[in-house]
Protein backbone atom coordinates (compact mmCIF):
# COMPACT_ATOMS: atom_id res chain seq x y z
CA UNK A 1 0.00 0.00 0.00
CA UNK A 2 0.93 3.37 -0.44
CA UNK A 3 0.28 4.52 2.71
CA UNK A 4 2.16 2.11 5.82
CA UNK A 5 0.34 0.28 8.46
CA UNK A 6 2.67 2.33 10.72
CA UNK A 7 1.26 5.65 9.53
CA UNK A 8 -2.41 4.39 9.17
CA UNK A 9 -2.08 3.20 13.00
CA UNK A 10 -3.94 5.00 15.72
CA UNK A 11 -2.92 5.36 19.17
CA UNK A 12 -6.60 4.44 21.27
CA UNK A 13 -4.01 5.03 24.58
CA UNK A 14 -4.39 1.56 25.70
CA UNK A 15 -8.19 1.85 25.62
CA UNK A 16 -10.45 -1.22 25.01
CA UNK A 17 -13.89 -2.47 24.10
CA UNK A 18 -15.43 -5.03 26.41
CA UNK A 19 -17.40 -7.77 24.58
CA UNK A 20 -19.94 -8.25 27.50
CA UNK A 21 -19.99 -4.06 28.48
CA UNK A 22 -19.29 -3.01 25.17
CA UNK A 23 -21.57 -5.40 23.39
CA UNK A 24 -23.72 -3.08 21.80
CA UNK A 25 -21.25 -1.27 20.64
CA UNK A 26 -19.20 -3.70 18.87
CA UNK A 27 -22.53 -5.42 17.67
CA UNK A 28 -23.33 -2.18 15.75
CA UNK A 29 -19.93 -2.01 14.11
CA UNK A 30 -20.06 -5.95 13.04
CA UNK A 31 -23.74 -5.74 11.60
CA UNK A 32 -22.33 -2.72 9.55
CA UNK A 33 -19.03 -4.81 8.39
CA UNK A 34 -20.98 -7.61 7.27
CA UNK A 35 -23.36 -5.61 5.39
CA UNK A 36 -20.06 -4.46 3.40
CA UNK A 37 -18.63 -7.58 2.96
CA UNK A 38 -22.10 -8.27 1.09
CA UNK A 39 -21.41 -5.97 -1.17
CA UNK A 40 -18.90 -8.25 -2.57
CA UNK A 41 -21.68 -9.61 -5.14
CA UNK A 42 -20.98 -6.18 -7.00
CA UNK A 43 -17.63 -7.69 -8.27
CA UNK A 44 -18.98 -9.57 -10.20
CA UNK A 45 -20.23 -6.51 -12.29
CA UNK A 46 -16.68 -5.53 -12.16
CA UNK A 47 -15.24 -8.79 -13.38
CA UNK A 48 -17.30 -8.67 -16.46
CA UNK A 49 -16.08 -5.39 -17.45
CA UNK A 50 -12.61 -5.99 -15.88
CA UNK A 51 -9.49 -4.26 -18.52
CA UNK A 52 -7.50 -7.10 -18.61
CA UNK A 53 -6.34 -10.43 -17.58
CA UNK A 54 -4.97 -9.90 -14.71
CA UNK A 55 -7.69 -7.46 -13.43
CA UNK A 56 -10.04 -10.05 -13.43
CA UNK A 57 -8.02 -12.78 -11.93
CA UNK A 58 -7.42 -10.33 -9.13
CA UNK A 59 -11.48 -9.96 -8.82
CA UNK A 60 -12.27 -13.30 -8.84
CA UNK A 61 -10.15 -14.09 -5.85
CA UNK A 62 -11.17 -10.69 -4.03
CA UNK A 63 -14.82 -11.90 -4.55
CA UNK A 64 -14.13 -15.37 -2.89
CA UNK A 65 -12.18 -13.50 -0.06
CA UNK A 66 -15.25 -11.33 0.90
CA UNK A 67 -17.28 -13.66 1.44
CA UNK A 68 -15.07 -15.42 3.68
CA UNK A 69 -14.82 -12.28 5.65
CA UNK A 70 -18.77 -12.33 5.22
CA UNK A 71 -18.06 -16.12 7.03
CA UNK A 72 -16.02 -14.19 9.43
CA UNK A 73 -18.39 -11.93 10.67
CA UNK A 74 -21.25 -14.03 11.03
CA UNK A 75 -18.75 -16.09 13.41
CA UNK A 76 -18.01 -12.71 15.12
CA UNK A 77 -21.52 -12.13 16.28
CA UNK A 78 -21.86 -16.18 16.85
CA UNK A 79 -19.06 -15.06 19.39
CA UNK A 80 -20.83 -12.29 21.08
CA UNK A 81 -24.16 -13.73 21.10
CA UNK A 82 -26.09 -11.85 18.73
CA UNK A 83 -28.06 -12.15 15.48
CA UNK A 84 -27.11 -10.44 12.49
CA UNK A 85 -29.50 -7.40 11.42
CA UNK A 86 -29.67 -4.52 8.85
CA UNK A 87 -27.17 -1.94 8.41
CA UNK A 88 -27.60 2.07 8.68
CA UNK A 89 -28.81 3.55 5.61
CA UNK A 90 -25.95 5.93 5.47
CA UNK A 91 -23.89 2.44 5.20
CA UNK A 92 -26.25 1.26 2.92
CA UNK A 93 -26.26 4.16 0.68
CA UNK A 94 -21.89 4.59 0.79
CA UNK A 95 -21.20 1.21 0.22
CA UNK A 96 -24.10 0.47 -2.54
CA UNK A 97 -25.92 3.72 -3.67
CA UNK A 98 -22.17 5.43 -4.36
CA UNK A 99 -21.23 2.31 -6.61
CA UNK A 100 -18.41 3.76 -9.11
CA UNK A 101 -20.35 4.95 -12.78
CA UNK A 102 -16.67 2.79 -14.59
CA UNK A 103 -13.87 1.27 -13.85
CA UNK A 104 -11.64 4.50 -12.98
CA UNK A 105 -14.28 4.94 -10.17
CA UNK A 106 -14.73 1.73 -8.81
CA UNK A 107 -10.74 1.02 -8.46
CA UNK A 108 -10.05 5.49 -6.84
CA UNK A 109 -13.22 5.33 -4.89
CA UNK A 110 -14.62 1.96 -3.67
CA UNK A 111 -10.67 -0.13 -3.52
CA UNK A 112 -8.34 2.83 -2.66
CA UNK A 113 -10.36 5.00 -0.85
CA UNK A 114 -13.34 3.07 0.53
CA UNK A 115 -11.33 0.22 1.33
CA UNK A 116 -8.42 2.15 2.46
CA UNK A 117 -11.49 3.79 5.60
CA UNK A 118 -12.64 0.21 6.00
CA UNK A 119 -9.12 -0.43 7.10
CA UNK A 120 -9.39 1.99 9.04
CA UNK A 121 -12.27 0.58 10.99
CA UNK A 122 -10.34 -3.10 10.96
CA UNK A 123 -7.47 -2.13 12.71
CA UNK A 124 -8.95 0.23 15.27
CA UNK A 125 -11.18 -2.83 16.16
CA UNK A 126 -8.50 -5.24 16.12
CA UNK A 127 -6.79 -2.19 18.56
CA UNK A 128 -9.53 -2.68 20.85
CA UNK A 129 -11.97 -4.99 20.94
CA UNK A 130 -10.69 -7.33 24.38
CA UNK A 131 -11.73 -10.97 22.96
CA UNK A 132 -8.47 -12.79 21.49
CA UNK A 133 -10.58 -14.72 18.89
CA UNK A 134 -12.27 -11.81 17.27
CA UNK A 135 -8.98 -9.86 16.87
CA UNK A 136 -7.02 -13.09 15.50
CA UNK A 137 -10.29 -13.27 12.96
CA UNK A 138 -10.09 -9.82 12.11
CA UNK A 139 -6.31 -9.97 11.50
CA UNK A 140 -6.72 -12.69 8.92
CA UNK A 141 -8.87 -10.06 7.11
CA UNK A 142 -7.05 -6.98 7.32
CA UNK A 143 -3.84 -8.84 5.25
CA UNK A 144 -6.58 -8.91 2.20
CA UNK A 145 -7.87 -5.97 2.37
CA UNK A 146 -4.63 -4.24 2.66
CA UNK A 147 -4.05 -6.05 -0.89
CA UNK A 148 -7.44 -4.93 -2.54
CA UNK A 149 -6.42 -1.49 -1.19
CA UNK A 150 -3.27 -1.65 -2.85
CA UNK A 151 -4.87 -2.70 -6.06
CA UNK A 152 -7.28 0.03 -6.38
CA UNK A 153 -3.83 2.69 -5.61
CA UNK A 154 -2.72 0.73 -8.59
CA UNK A 155 -4.91 0.60 -10.82
CA UNK A 156 -5.80 4.35 -9.90
CA UNK A 157 -2.28 5.30 -10.86
CA UNK A 158 -2.64 2.95 -14.47
CA UNK A 159 -5.42 4.68 -15.03
CA UNK A 160 -5.36 8.09 -14.63
CA UNK A 161 -1.89 8.53 -15.81
CA UNK A 162 -1.79 11.22 -19.13
CA UNK A 163 -5.76 11.67 -18.36
CA UNK A 164 -5.93 15.37 -16.28
CA UNK A 165 -9.81 15.63 -16.48
CA UNK A 166 -9.95 12.39 -14.99
CA UNK A 167 -7.40 12.89 -12.47
CA UNK A 168 -9.67 15.89 -11.64
CA UNK A 169 -13.01 14.15 -11.36
CA UNK A 170 -12.09 11.56 -9.49
CA UNK A 171 -10.43 13.65 -7.19
CA UNK A 172 -14.00 15.68 -6.90
CA UNK A 173 -16.17 12.79 -6.24
CA UNK A 174 -13.29 11.54 -3.70
CA UNK A 175 -13.50 15.14 -1.95
CA UNK A 176 -17.46 14.54 -1.91
CA UNK A 177 -16.41 11.10 0.06
CA UNK A 178 -14.30 12.42 2.43
CA UNK A 179 -16.48 15.41 3.43
CA UNK A 180 -19.54 12.70 4.42
CA UNK A 181 -17.20 10.72 6.39
CA UNK A 182 -15.67 13.89 8.37
CA UNK A 183 -19.33 14.60 9.10
CA UNK A 184 -19.14 11.77 11.12
CA UNK A 185 -17.29 13.52 13.84
CA UNK A 186 -19.62 15.97 14.88
CA UNK A 187 -22.29 12.96 14.51
CA UNK A 188 -20.24 11.06 17.14
CA UNK A 189 -19.50 13.55 19.83
CA UNK A 190 -23.43 13.86 19.92
CA UNK A 191 -24.53 10.11 20.39
CA UNK A 192 -21.65 8.60 21.87
CA UNK A 193 -20.93 8.46 25.73
CA UNK A 194 -17.86 10.65 25.37
CA UNK A 195 -16.88 9.08 29.08
CA UNK A 196 -15.74 6.03 27.83
CA UNK A 197 -12.09 5.79 27.50
CA UNK A 198 -12.13 4.45 24.10
CA UNK A 199 -15.35 5.54 22.52
CA UNK A 200 -14.15 9.10 23.20
CA UNK A 201 -10.93 8.89 21.23
CA UNK A 202 -13.44 7.84 17.95
CA UNK A 203 -13.83 11.95 16.65
CA UNK A 204 -10.11 12.03 16.93
CA UNK A 205 -9.93 8.56 14.93
CA UNK A 206 -12.43 9.66 11.98
CA UNK A 207 -9.97 13.23 11.42
CA UNK A 208 -7.07 10.92 11.41
CA UNK A 209 -9.03 8.28 9.01
CA UNK A 210 -9.61 11.63 6.56
CA UNK A 211 -5.98 13.25 7.24
CA UNK A 212 -4.92 9.36 6.12
CA UNK A 213 -7.33 8.84 2.88
CA UNK A 214 -6.05 12.48 1.92
CA UNK A 215 -2.77 11.39 2.03
CA UNK A 216 -3.10 7.85 0.09
CA UNK A 217 -5.41 10.09 -2.68
CA UNK A 218 -1.89 12.35 -2.91
CA UNK A 219 0.63 9.36 -3.28
CA UNK A 220 -1.90 8.03 -5.76
CA UNK A 221 -1.28 11.39 -7.94
CA UNK A 222 -4.73 12.39 -7.71
CA UNK A 223 -3.40 15.67 -6.26
CA UNK A 224 -0.13 17.57 -5.74
CA UNK A 225 -1.13 20.09 -3.19
CA UNK A 226 -2.66 18.07 -0.12
CA UNK A 227 -5.95 18.83 0.15
CA UNK A 228 -6.21 20.77 3.56
CA UNK A 229 -4.25 23.52 2.10
CA UNK A 230 -7.03 23.78 -0.71
CA UNK A 231 -9.33 26.31 -0.45
CA UNK A 232 -12.78 25.77 0.19
CA UNK A 233 -13.76 27.30 -3.47
CA UNK A 234 -10.63 25.42 -5.20
CA UNK A 235 -12.98 22.08 -4.26
CA UNK A 236 -16.12 23.26 -4.88
CA UNK A 237 -15.05 23.63 -8.64
CA UNK A 238 -13.34 20.39 -8.25
CA UNK A 239 -16.66 18.76 -7.18
CA UNK A 240 -18.73 20.42 -9.89
CA UNK A 241 -16.59 19.71 -12.52
CA UNK A 242 -16.56 16.12 -11.22
CA UNK A 243 -20.53 15.78 -11.49
CA UNK A 244 -20.63 17.98 -14.34
CA UNK A 245 -18.45 15.29 -16.02
CA UNK A 246 -20.40 12.73 -14.70
CA UNK A 247 -23.70 14.03 -16.08
CA UNK A 248 -22.08 14.51 -19.48
CA UNK A 249 -20.52 10.95 -19.33
CA UNK A 250 -23.62 9.76 -18.73
CA UNK A 251 -25.64 11.60 -21.36
CA UNK A 252 -23.17 10.79 -24.04
CA UNK A 253 -23.23 7.42 -23.34
CA UNK A 254 -27.00 7.39 -23.27
CA UNK A 255 -27.33 8.77 -26.75
CA UNK A 256 -24.40 6.43 -27.75
CA UNK A 257 -26.80 3.91 -26.81
CA UNK A 258 -29.73 4.71 -28.55
CA UNK A 259 -28.01 5.42 -31.68
CA UNK A 260 -25.81 2.53 -31.87
CA UNK A 261 -28.85 -0.36 -30.66
CA UNK A 262 -29.38 -1.71 -34.02
CA UNK A 263 -25.55 -2.69 -34.25
CA UNK A 264 -25.51 -3.86 -31.08
CA UNK A 265 -28.36 -6.37 -31.64
CA UNK A 266 -25.83 -7.54 -34.22
CA UNK A 267 -23.02 -8.05 -31.95
CA UNK A 268 -21.30 -5.07 -33.11
CA UNK A 269 -20.54 -1.70 -31.28
CA UNK A 270 -20.55 -2.78 -28.15
CA UNK A 271 -18.10 -2.44 -25.06
CA UNK A 272 -14.70 -4.48 -25.48
CA UNK A 273 -14.38 -7.19 -22.97
CA UNK A 274 -12.04 -9.74 -22.32
CA UNK A 275 -13.66 -12.58 -24.66
CA UNK A 276 -13.06 -9.97 -27.49
CA UNK A 277 -9.67 -8.95 -26.32
CA UNK A 278 -8.13 -11.57 -24.58
CA UNK A 279 -5.86 -12.81 -27.40
CA UNK A 280 -3.71 -9.39 -27.59
CA UNK A 281 -3.98 -9.46 -23.38
CA UNK A 282 -0.33 -9.16 -21.71
CA UNK A 283 -1.12 -12.35 -19.61
CA UNK A 284 -2.18 -14.29 -22.64
CA UNK A 285 0.63 -12.99 -25.20
CA UNK A 286 3.38 -14.41 -22.66
CA UNK A 287 1.86 -17.76 -22.43
CA UNK A 288 3.15 -20.30 -20.36
CA UNK A 289 1.42 -21.34 -16.94
CA UNK A 290 -0.63 -18.77 -14.77
CA UNK A 291 0.97 -20.40 -11.46
CA UNK A 292 1.70 -19.01 -8.28
CA UNK A 293 4.95 -17.42 -10.05
CA UNK A 294 2.80 -15.10 -12.47
CA UNK A 295 0.08 -14.14 -10.46
CA UNK A 296 1.20 -10.14 -11.35
CA UNK A 297 -0.60 -7.88 -9.38
CA UNK A 298 -2.24 -10.98 -6.47
CA UNK A 299 0.48 -10.85 -4.33
CA UNK A 300 0.90 -14.66 -2.65
CA UNK A 301 -1.40 -17.17 -3.92
CA UNK A 302 -4.50 -18.01 -1.44
CA UNK A 303 -3.34 -21.84 -1.80
CA UNK A 304 0.33 -20.52 -0.44
CA UNK A 305 -0.86 -18.49 2.40
CA UNK A 306 -2.28 -20.62 5.39
CA UNK A 307 -2.81 -17.73 7.99
CA UNK A 308 -4.45 -15.93 5.63
CA UNK A 309 -7.32 -16.78 2.64
CA UNK A 310 -6.73 -19.76 3.99
CA UNK A 311 -7.73 -19.98 7.69
CA UNK A 312 -11.12 -18.01 7.70
CA UNK A 313 -13.96 -18.25 10.38
CA UNK A 314 -17.18 -19.29 9.53
CA UNK A 315 -20.08 -19.89 11.87
CA UNK A 316 -20.76 -22.41 13.45
CA UNK A 317 -17.22 -22.91 14.46
CA UNK A 318 -13.58 -21.92 13.54
CA UNK A 319 -12.47 -23.35 9.88
CA UNK A 320 -8.70 -24.60 10.37
CA UNK A 321 -9.13 -25.88 6.61
CA UNK A 322 -6.80 -24.92 4.21
CA UNK A 323 -6.94 -22.69 0.90
CA UNK A 324 -9.73 -24.05 -1.60
CA UNK A 325 -11.24 -26.56 1.12
CA UNK A 326 -11.55 -23.67 3.50
CA UNK A 327 -13.57 -21.75 0.80
CA UNK A 328 -15.43 -24.68 0.08
FE1 LIG B 1 -13.77 -7.69 2.93
FE1 LIG C 1 -12.08 -5.87 0.40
Amino acid sequence: MLVTREEMAFDFQGARLDPVKDKDVIVWAVQQFLYGEITGVQIGHWLYNAPDLESARFLARQAVEEFQHVGNFLRILEILGAPPDKAAWSVRFLATGLMGGDWAEHVALEMALGEGLVLQAFYAMIETVDEPEIVAILKRGVRQEERHVDFGEQQTRKAIAGRPALRRRLLGLALVSLWGVSRLEAFMKKRLPMDHPALKRLPDLVRHTVRIAELRLMRIGLTEAPISSMSSGRKLALVAEAYGGKLALGLASWVLSVLLFPLRLLGLAGPKRLTDTYLSDPLVARGGRLGAGAEAGMGNSAEDDPGDAGEQAGPGGRQAGHGAAARA
